[in-house]
This record gives structure tokens, sequence and C-alpha cells, in this order.
């Protein structure tokens, strides 16, 4: 069980009960009317906080017993939470913990009471694989029917629920993982949010970890309420070691804010956090994502709309590369095979052995014999303007290639005849063993294209017209139809960067180049004459030597400064 932080509960349940307090103040009710209810209880690690706030702030020491039994209401899944949650509550003085309304529920099958004015928790964070019957019950029913999504995560539905049963002027907190407001797989959830709901507060761990062993972990606090609100407060907490409680405590009182900057990445701010004010509007509805971009940075984007008259989607073909299925033999790969071979000694494979892809030693064989041995380029081997000579090659093995290459091709691959077999396509049939399971179209590979990895801390693209093999983590842009070498420069540039980096995919501090993001990217409308100044200098980056870095940051700056001025001046 995963429990949250003291500090994060504290912070929540009093930053809840203050937007409440002054919601119901506005109707002229008192908090001593408020429902509340933590759906998934775990060790109550919010609803210590919660009493405790109440009983300091809210309701007078002599009423908290009776408000507790009758105005709130805890649920978990697990028996075994109850007990603890109670257990925990009587250690901080909650004597009457077992008289509370604390259930043992599915919250998301088996809870049907409505009309909450406070809904607060860290609800668990699941992915289907894996849990496909947890999924599927709440699926089978007419809840789970509605909001159900593919490649969901199971908070998503705590979110939902939680909106149908808030009350009008309530207020909704939760502490999930953070990807959900810019991932494909939560459009639904978005769409249930925007439609009846706006956020009054979100506070973006950054790349700080909100829950320790949570390695590459970033986390969002929400609140949300059904009211439709004109802007909100974004905070993001830079990377700090201070203390995450004394951070929290001063967005609480709004202590130590740093002003907020012109622009809102801010590379060199040394503060705890940055507060923007955001507008809902703009944050909702500005992309099919959740962008939490401050007002005062949100003119450039209205500007870089009206300025786009094509995506690069419109103006080249985004493809991916290759995926063989089984570049190398993994220990999954021989698990399979131990199964199947009764004497290992007679396998005669490890794990690390080249199956599609091979190492110089392993193809050393097939160098000069065999034409559908190709180089292959790791994602890694690709930088702005350049690419590393590749350390390995591939076996371009398809239905295409020709008899005498497919003889070869089958020498080497026949002994992993067993773990290729495995791969789903050559399971029903449709694949021999000795092809990759995904080849692509062979153009892709040997004409004129810009390449980028999947990943990357900044963008990253490079041209090239030789032959340039490599896997799905590198995403090929082909078929261009503007000058190849303007587009390099202008994804290559600091606008690209401003522009993914807020509106874009990011994991982290990393930018993913990803069909969708690189798809969606906007050209926007630079005079010919200026594409050709952009153009002239990238390929002059493209052809100079490492040796040249001085020359290439200035070629680099004039290519931000074409296209900024450009931009201010549409
Ligand atoms: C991430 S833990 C949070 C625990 C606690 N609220 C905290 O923050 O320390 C999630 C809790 O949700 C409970 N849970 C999982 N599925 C549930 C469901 N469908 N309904 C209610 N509780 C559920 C788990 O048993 C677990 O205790």
């Amino acid at each position: 069980m995963v429990f949250t932080d003291d500090k994060i509960s504290n912070f929540m349940v009093k930053r809840s009960l203050k937007l409440l307090s002054d919601s119901f103040e506005s109707k002229n009710k008192s908090i001593e009317a408020a429902k509340i209810l933590d759906p998934c209880i775990g060790g109550a690690s919010f609803d210590i906080a919660l009493f405790q706030a109440l009983e300091q702030e809210y309701i007078k020491s002599y009423k908290l017993s009776e408000f507790l039994k009758t105005n709130f209401i805890g649920i978990d899944i697990e028996a075994s939470a109850i007990e603890l949650a109670k257990e925990n509550l009587k250690k901080v003085g909650i004597s009457y913990a077992d008289n509370l309304n604390l259930k043992c529920k599915d919250y998301l099958t088996d809870f049907n009471e409505q009309g909450f004015d406070l809904i607060i928790g860290n609800p668990p964070y699941i992915g289907e694989k894996g849990n496909r019957a947890v999924f599927s019950k709440v699926r089978d029913t007419e809840f789970g029917k509605k909001y159900y999504e593919k490649g969901m995560d199971y908070f998503y539905f705590f979110i939902e629920k939680s909106l149908e049963i808030l009350n009008e002027d309530g207020i909704l907190a939760m502490i999930t993982p953070a990807y959900w407001t810019r991932a494909d797989s939560a459009s639904k959830l978005r769409e249930a949010i925007r439609a009846r709901a706006s956020f009054v507060d979100v506070i973006d761990f950054g790349e700080l970890r909100a829950f320790k062993d949570a390695v590459g972990h970033h986390s969002l606090i929400f609140f949300l309420q059904k009211k439709k609100t004109a802007e909100f407060s974004y905070y993001l907490i830079n990377e700090t070691k201070n203390d995450l409680g004394e951070i929290l405590e001063n967005i609480l009182y709004g202590i130590n804010m740093s002003p907020e900057p012109e622009i809102s990445i801010s590379k060199e701010n040394h503060s705890d956090f940055i507060k923007s004010c955001v507008s809902s509007e703009f944050c909702m509805n500005y992309s099919p994502y959740f962008n939490f971009i401050s007002k005062k940075t949100q003119g450039i984007f209205e500007k870089i709309k009206k300025h786009t008259k094509s995506i690069l989607g419109e103006l080249a073909s985004i493809n991916q590369g290759i995926v063989s299925g089984a570049d190398r033999v993994t220990n999954k790969n021989l698990s399979v095979l131990k199964e199947q071979i009764d004497n290992e000694a007679d396998m005669n494979i490890k794990i690390g052995d080249g199956i599609f892809v091979l190492n110089e030693k392993e193809a050393s064989e097939y160098i000069n014999v065999c034409s559908c041995l190709v180089s292959f380029y790791k994602n890694s081997d690709i930088t702005a303007y350049s690419i590393k000579k590749p350390k390995y090659y591939l076996l371009y093995s398809t239905s295409k290639m020709s008899d005498a290459d497919e003889e070869k091709a089958i020498k080497h691959l026949s002994k992993f005849e067993v773990i290729l077999n495995k791969r789903r396509e050559s399971m029903l049939g449709k694949l021999p063993y000795y092809h990759l399971q995904w080849p692509r179209r062979k153009e892709i590979f040997t004409g004129e294209k810009i390449v980028s990895p999947q990943r990357a801390l900044y963008p990253s693209f490079a041209y090239s017209d030789d032959e340039l093999y490599a896997s799905a983590d590198v995403y090929y842009i082909t078929d261009i139809k503007e000058n190849p070498f303007f587009i390099l420069g202008y994804l290559n540039s600091s606008f690209t960067d401003f522009y993914l980096r807020h509106v874009g995919k990011k994991k982290g501090k990393y930018l993913e180049l990803y069909q969708r993001p690189l798809s969606e990217m906007p050209v926007i409308d630079i005079s010919e004459d200026k594409k050709l100044e952009i153009a002239h200098r990238a390929q002059k980056i493209t052809n100079s030597k490492i040796c040249d870095s001085l020359k290439i940051s200035q070629l680099k700056l004039e290519i931000d400064n074409i296209i900024w001025n450009e931009l201010y001046n549409l």
C-alpha cells in the first residue's frame, strides 16, 4: 500500500478546506454542513490531517465527533486498510474511530451515495496490463462503459466517479501522476473534466518526487470544482533540496513567491516554485491536452495558432523506425528456449547474442556478402544536426529480399527459430520466422529524410540522404514538401523547444518527439526569403565539423532570431 506523505496530505486538506469554506461563505453556508468523502482511505493519512484541520479551524472540539460520525465517509476496497485506518486514527486520539462511517467497499462499482462537498484522496495507480480483471469489473458497469478508454489508468475512474457525485459548489482534491493531462489515453478523462469542472489550483511537482520510492514518477496535485472559473493558479515546483513541507506551506500561505516570469519556462529560476495565473479556457481548449501556460505567455500561442497555415504532418510524412520483434537475445527469450529444449548446452545461445541486430564481430561473416545486412543506428547516435557512425548492423530481412540474401538470413537466424516464432505475427502464421516484424517501407530509410530520437532533452533533428536504418525509437520525417533544410533549422530551433515544452509531450525534462507531437507541430508562416536564410544556415551547420563549434552556435542563434523576429512581426 502506498501512503501519502503527511506533508502532502496536510497541504491538500488545508487548501481544500479553505477553498470549500470560501465557496460556502458566498452562500452563507458553514463547513459544519459539509459532506466529506475519502474514496480510498488506505492508512487514513488524509483523514488524520482532515480531522485535525477541522478541529483547529472549522468545527468546535466538542462537536467534532458528531460531525465526523454524520458527515464523513471513508472507503477502501481492502478490509485490512479499513482496520489500519481505524488503528491509525485511534493513535492520534480519535477514540471513536470504530463508530465512524468507514466502509469496506469498491468505490467504483459498489458505492451509490451522492452529494459530497469535499472528495479528497490519493487514488490507486494501476495500469490495465496485468490487471485485466480489476478493470473489467468496472468496465462491465454502466459507469465503466461510459468512461473506459484504451491505455487508461485505474485512477482516471476515481476522478470521473468523484465528479459525478460531487456537489455543484464542492471541491475535488487528488494527487495523481501528472502525465494524464497530456496523454492520448486520457481524452475521455479530460473531456469529463472539461464538460463539468474547472481547476482551482494545480501543483506540479516537476522533477521533485512526491513518493520516495517512485523513480521517474511525476506527480500533480489538483483541486477541481464544478463551477466554471475564469482562471486558476498553477504552481511548478523546482527541483530543490528544500523541505517539501515548507514549500507546500509557502504555497498555502503565498510566501516566498517569485515573480511570474514573462515566459513560463525558466531554466534560471532558483526559487522553490513558480506561480502562474492560467486562463481556464486556454488551458482546456487550446489543444486536445491541458496546457498549463501562464496568461502572460498565452498570447504567443494564440499568435502561433493564427499564423500557422500548416502543421508538420501536412508538409511531410512522419514514420516510426523498424520493429524486429527480437533485436538481441533477452532473459525472456532464454526462458522460452529453456522450456522447449531439454539440454541447455545444445542451445548455444546466450543473453545479448545478436538476432536481427548484430555487432561488428557477429556481422563480420556477412559484411559485403549479404546485401540485406545494413548499418543500424541507435537513437543516441542522432543529435541536433549530426549523426554518429553506428556500431551495429541489422539484417533487413523482408519478403522483398533476394533468394541469396534469404539464404544468408536463414543461416544466421535459424538457431533462433523458437524465439522468433513466439512473435505475435509469427504465431498467427503471418510472418516467417526469419522476417522482421515491422520492416516498414524501405524508401523511408534510403531516401532523403530528417530523423530524430523519440525522446531528447532538446530538439534533436538531423538530415540524411544516405541509408539510415534504426529501430522504432527513431522517427523519420520523409516526403518533405518544403525545403528540407528550412524544416531542419526550424525543428532544431529554440522556438520548437519552446513550443514542444509547453504544448507538446514531455516526460520530466525530456521532450517526447513522437508521431503526434511532431505531426501537430505548427510550421509558422515565414516569408520565402527567411525560409531560405534558415535553410542556408541549417545546411551549413549540417556540413560543418565539430571543431567549428563557435561558428555552429552563431548559426543556430541566427536561426532562432530569424524565427522569433518573424513571429513577433507577424
Ligand atoms: C494509493 S493508496 C492511498 C491510500 C491513502 N489514501 C493514502 O494516501 O495514504 C490507494 C488505496 O485505494 C484502495 N483501493 C483500490 N481500489 C479501490 C476501489 N475500487 N475502491 C476503494 N478503494 C480502493 C487501496 O486498497 C489503497 O488502500
